[in-house]
């Protein structure tokens, strides 16, 4: 799988600071140590791009300033704030982090490495950029920017994912990781890896590391790291309701624990594709309510692990059935729908309620 490299690691960190010193991006969270913002902007970017994560990161510090205002509020409107970043478990896991550095570490963020993967949501790679980024400590990371890197770095073939390989490629990490200058020398490797050693057509010429290269010095740039194969993901036929009485749209609660946990959705139901009508109305009778139900649009939403096709109903009922009269039902007024956490394929069928709302209105 590897062959040594003929270049000493010392030459990679000082090729890549000198390269920050220069090139490296103005972010939000560069611009404080304080750990908590740190492990804010590290979870949100588990997630997605920096691009996507600054206005999430800035409401966020907007709201909670602290780890204890984080504590403290209702995990309702933390899922809130985090609408539209996705893969809500990580925004509960957030939650509850800052409720044990709340509880076991009074309010301050831990500096070691085994307190600091003890927190939910935080595993090793971003307990490093906790470590190194905040506390400026010696410590590798190896999120998707820098295992990228490293792969065309050491030219490292095989699944970059597999065992084997992730073990490779933390040992690289760690031998990489300057005593001197940890902070800076974290962002740089993933300012390098966002910027210049790009999934796609890499800019090579424009890469510090480009003489010690080992993809670059055997044409391998555009090959590695190898991808994985993808299987197409499941899909999942449903129906949803929207039901309104007396100006008001059925929403209910995802229960917290699980898939999309905590997030709003209209009643919803598994259906088979070829007869989805026959599901809308079992799901009505099943609320105890009664109504003409008009089939009103579908929609198609990709999710992490499988695709939704979801076939929308619509109807005007009476009374309330046998819908919990508690916090995870509600009937909200249509200009307020938008105001809730819905997750993806419902937050689309929001796009329908015009379309229909001469039914309802
Ligand atoms: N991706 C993960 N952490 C990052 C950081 N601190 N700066 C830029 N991109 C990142």
């Amino acid at each position: 799988m590897k062959k040594s490299p003929e270049f000493n690691p010392c030459q990679v960190s000082a090729c890549l600071l000198a390269w920050y010193g220069h090139q490296g991006r103005d972010l939000p969270w560069r611009r404080t140590r304080d750990p908590y913002c740190i492990w804010l902007s590290e979870v949100m970017l588990q997630q997605t791009t920096v691009a996507a994560v600054i206005p999430y990161y800035q409401r966020f510090l907007a709201r909670f300033a602290d780890v204890r205002a984080l504590a403290e509020a209702p995990l309702d409107e933390v899922i809130s704030l985090w609408a539209g970043l996705g893969y809500y478990s990580r925004a509960r896991n957030l939650h509850a982090a800052a409720q044990m550095v709340v509880a076991r570490f009074a309010g301050d963020f831990p500096a070691e490495l085994e307190d600091l993967k003890s927190l939910p949501g935080v595993g090793r790679s971003t307990a490093g950029a906790i470590l190194s980024i905040a506390f400026n400590r010696k410590a590798p990371i190896l999120d998707g920017n820098v295992r990228r890197v490293l792969c065309r770095l050491y030219a490292l073939s095989g699944d970059p994912r597999s065992t084997v390989v992730e073990k490779e490629l933390w040992r690289r990490a760690e031998e990489l990781t300057p005593e001197d200058r940890p902070h800076d020398y974290a962002q740089a490797i993933m300012d390098l890896g966002a910027t210049v050693c790009t999934p796609r057509s890499p800019s090579c010429g424009d890469c510090p590391l480009e003489g010690l290269c080992q993809a670059r010095a055997r044409g391998l740039e555009n090959v590695l790291p190898e991808r994985r194969s993808r299987k197409t993901p499941p899909t999942r036929v449903q129906v949803a309701l929207l039901l309104e009485r007396d100006g008001r749209i059925l929403l209910q609660r995802r229960p917290y624990e699980g898939l999309l946990g905590g997030l709003w959705e209209f009643p919803c139901a598994p259906a088979e594709a070829r007869n989805p009508s026959a599901a809308a109305e079992r799901l009505l009778d099943e609320l105890g309510l009664a109504g003409r139900l008009r089939s009103a649009g579908q929609i198609a939403h990709a999710y992490s692990h499988f695709r939704l096709d979801l076939h929308l109903f619509a109807g005007r009922v009476e009374g309330v059935g046998r819908v919990a009269e508690d916090d995870a039902s509600c009937w909200v007024a249509a200009a307020e729908l938008a105001e809730l956490p819905l997750h993806g394929a419902h937050k689309k069928a929001l796009g329908h309620l015009g379309a229909i709302s001469q039914v309802f209105f």
